[in-house]
């Protein structure tokens, strides 16, 4: 994205002129203090929100001026997860995870297939019929992360994953997201976890205002 502002009305400045280049199938941490724009960068990637000025360049396309009417099949090549992991407590773990495939009217055969494999990808195939509210911390995350692969996205965005888990969780589900990248998807972690960060050696996007302070191009 080049050179992008983005903010929440008159007197908020979420994003100040953001340059920043991701490469296919890299995998990315923002991170900076409260308040410093990670969450606004990631809505802002995901279509959740639009910039007023400035270029986001998707899939090679320039998404920033984009009709409304093409958002919903972008977005579907963008996979989310959130702390708070945003399950529907009354719906099982599989009608969680096949809710996206249901709204677009797929055939019931291929939302089976589809589900029990991202279930499996995460390693709760045998929780499918259970309810989040039953499980841990961490197998709802999971649930959430196989929600999120449903569509087969090519990018995976995270917002703080680890933010409401213990470290035994957070472990469990760094591991998944490292299995993941390597499948190829291009991940990019908001998180304010330092030994993760440190541990994984990846690029990291530090954000301080709205603002990136280092790390925005994949070379330094
Ligand atoms: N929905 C919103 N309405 C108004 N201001 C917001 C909203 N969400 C975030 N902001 C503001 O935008 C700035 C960036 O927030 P955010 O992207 O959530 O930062 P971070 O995720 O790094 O904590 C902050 O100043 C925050 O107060
Ligand atoms: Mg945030």
């Amino acid at each position: 994205m080049y050179h992008v502002h983005m903010s929440y009305g008159p007197d908020s400045r979420a994003l100040v002129d953001v340059t920043l280049r991701i490469a296919k199938a890299e995998w990315v941490f923002a991170t900076g203090p409260s308040g410093a724009g990670k969450t606004s960068l990631l809505r802002l990637i995901m279509l959740a929100e639009r910039c007023e000025v400035g270029q986001l360049l998707l899939f090679g396309q320039n998404v920033a001026r984009l009709g409304d009417r093409q958002i919903p099949l972008l977005r579907r090549r963008i996979g989310m997860v959130f702390q708070d992991f945003k399950l529907l407590p009354l719906r099982t773990v599989e009608e969680n995870v096949s809710v996206g495939l249901e709204v677009q009217g797929k055939p019931r055969r291929e939302i089976r297939r589809k589900t029990g494999e991202v279930l499996k990808l995460v390693g709760l195939e045998h929780k499918a019929r259970a309810y989040p509210p039953r499980l841990s911390g961490g197998e709802q995350q999971r649930v959430a992360i196989a929600r999120a692969l449903v569509n087969d996205p090519p990018i995976l965005l995270a917002d703080e994953p680890t933010g409401n888990l213990d470290a035994g969780l957070s472990a469990e589900i760094h591991g998944l997201l490292a299995d993941i990248h390597a499948r190829g998807t291009t991940l990019v972690v908001a998180t304010h976890d330092e030994d993760w960060v440190t541990s994984t050696q990846r690029r990291v996007i530090r954000l301080e205002r709205g603002r990136v302070v280092s790390g925005g191009m994949p070379d330094g």
